[in-house]
């Protein structure tokens, strides 16, 4: 592979299918939707798509449980669909990334339907099966992600059965290699169809040893990867994105260094993490801290600084909306928005754009747990609430944290539903897209929708921008972040106000913002001496270069 792949100067851009655009009307976003708006992600200026699952899945959990990895749900389009995505994609340069969901199928896979048959079962050894303990009980006291036991008694066999999410999700058995040889197989006639890469879910999970009580970062996982890598994309010049949730930067290096033939990048989630409940996780959501949130920048900056590479987000479909999170979603949404995209596509890496967060998409304020759709919010709040928690705490929770806030429909105009659905959305969409949506964005050479295509057309020009060190200033300053990117003679300096109050800083003599503005959310220019005046949520890049 080349030292500079193209992912290091793409943007990629998220969808999730079921959310984006409806066809046809049945209230389901689907391919030829996606298809529909190929024109629209050109403009935006993105590379990349990461197709959340579209296979043929009973939907328990949006897709994200596979009944068939060679097909296409239904309610998603044809595999014919699915080649016409990839080919007008590409005729716009843009590629196609699919979601490797493998550490778990669908139970009505075929597989696990032939393993549950009988223990004598082909496929018996393709998923986790365990005696009962010796009281009739579950083998470990491992707990599901989404609520509950990790493990389901399966009558006709009399084993227990793991899966780490949703009963209707067991998790496969990696030690098996002929169910490796079948994974491999597959991945590689979907390379063929023309896709630029992989997105792979929860992939930290696959090397488990359950027995020792190991799931996540388990002692053959960079084996399985290794050789996935060998027998799939290795050579092939694909965009590979691991989903780590237990990754540290030491464990980044494992998975993307240079010579590993691992992966391009993983997701690594310590920022979001640090903001939830040491006990009760994201249900209960702590208050933003920037001095610690630069800290993980700066560890995962600085750690993958000579080998490895980051990826950058703020959002994705499990995950509360930016602005909502990060910034400010009433008074200053749209100077909050393009502060913290600012913010993040300065840093090295490849940055994802989740739907929506380009127009500033905030969470949602469902009332009622009748609203919600998400599988994990719905099981957690049963869960909490028979524990004796408030079903309106319980809804406090979810309206900050809980997934299906970045999963209301997509907002293009000021129509019903966004203009998502002719008929009734799968779930109800966000009643600001009255004033929040592509149609009003793209009318406006100001918005936030512009600030991205800004954004995401430098990095592909300014080789700072990709490649240059990184290197953080001002960390213990409470609301302010800065850092500063080197190349050669050029530099870029990014300055960024993360809070509702105006503010005055000396700047240190390094900090010099005197330059070629790259981009800024006000309309004044920085001035030019110190101290500097910051206004609410203030940002910008300049771009020096020693003379
Ligand atoms: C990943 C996905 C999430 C899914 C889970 C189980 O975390 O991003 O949406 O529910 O894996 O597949
Ligand atoms: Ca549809």
């Amino acid at each position: 592979m080349s030292s500079n792949p193209w992912w290091q100067h793409a943007t990629v851009y998220q969808i999730y299918p079921r959310s984006f655009a409806d066809s046809n009307g049945d209230g389901v976003g689907d391919i030829p939707g996606i298809i529909s708006k190929l024109d629209y992600l050109q403009h935006l200026g993105i590379e990349v798509i990461w197709l959340s699952p579209v296979f043929a899945s009973p939907m328990d959990d949006n897709g994200y449980d596979i009944s068939d990895y060679q097909d296409i749900a239904p309610e998603f389009g044809t595999l014919a669909d699915f080649d016409r995505l990839v080919a007008g994609a590409k005729a716009r340069n843009i590629g196609i990334l699919l979601d490797l969901v493998v550490n778990h199928t669908s139970d009505e896979h075929r597989w696990f339907i032939d393993a549950r048959a009988s223990r004598q079962s082909a496929c018996r050894d393709y998923y986790i099966w365990r005696d009962p303990a010796p009281d009739g009980g579950v083998p470990t006291p491992l707990q599901s992600t989404f609520g509950g036991p990790a493990w389901t008694f399966d009558l006709a066999t009399g084993q227990y059965y793991l899966h780490q999410f949703s009963t209707r999700q067991p998790d496969l058995n990696w030690e098996n290699p002929k169910l490796r040889a079948e994974i491999y197989a597959m991945m590689n006639w979907w390379q063929q169809r023309g896709i630029a890469g992989f997105r792979m879910d929860v992939i930290d999970l696959i090397g488990k040893d359950i027995d020792h009580g190991i799931t996540a970062d388990g002692p053959r996982l960079h084996d399985y990867l290794q050789e996935m890598h060998r027998e799939t994309f290795g050579g092939k010049d694909l965009l590979t994105v691991g989903e780590a949730w237990s990754a540290t930067p030491d464990s980044a290096l494992l998975y993307s260094g240079r010579d590993r033939g691992e992966l391009s990048m993983v997701f690594q989630f310590e920022h979001v993490t640090q903001q939830w409940h040491e006990t009760w996780g994201k249900w209960q959501p702590k208050s933003f801290d920037l001095v610690a949130f630069k800290r993980v920048v700066d560890r995962w900056q600085y750690g993958l600084a000579e080998d490895g590479w980051n990826s950058l987000f703020w959002g994705n479909h499990d995950l509360p909306r930016a602005v909502s999170k990060y910034g400010d979603d009433t008074r200053y949404r749209v100077e909050s928005a393009k502060m913290l995209a600012t913010v993040l596509h300065f840093l090295r890496g490849t940055p994802y754009v989740y739907q929506g967060e380009e127009i500033g998409m905030t969470n949602v304020p469902f009332a009622s747990i009748a609203q919600y759709r998400d599988i994990e919010t719905l099981n957690m709040h049963r869960q909490h609430v028979a524990a004796g928690l408030p079903s309106t705490d319980f809804i406090f929770g979810a309206n900050a944290n809980g997934r299906d806030n970045a999963r209301t429909p997509m907002q293009w105009s000021a129509a019903p539903h966004g203009g998502f659905t002719n008929g009734t959305p799968w779930i109800e969409a966000n009643p600001n897209h009255a004033t929040i949506n592509v149609a009003a964005s793209l009318a406006d050479d100001t918005s936030i929708l512009a600030h991205y295509r800004r954004l995401i057309a430098l990095r592909k020009t300014l080789p700072v921008m990709r490649l240059g060190r990184y290197q953080s200033h001002l960390q213990s300053h409470p609301t302010v972040m800065a850092y500063t990117r080197d190349l050669a003679d050029e530099r870029i300096t990014v300055l960024a106000n993360f809070s509702p109050s105006p503010i005055t800083l000396d700047l240190p003599v390094e900090l010099n913002t005197q330059g070629e503005l790259l981009t800024s959310n006000y309309p004044h220019t920085p001035a030019a001496d110190s101290p500097l005046h910051l206004a609410p949520y203030e940002s910008f890049a300049v771009l020096t270069k020693d003379s």
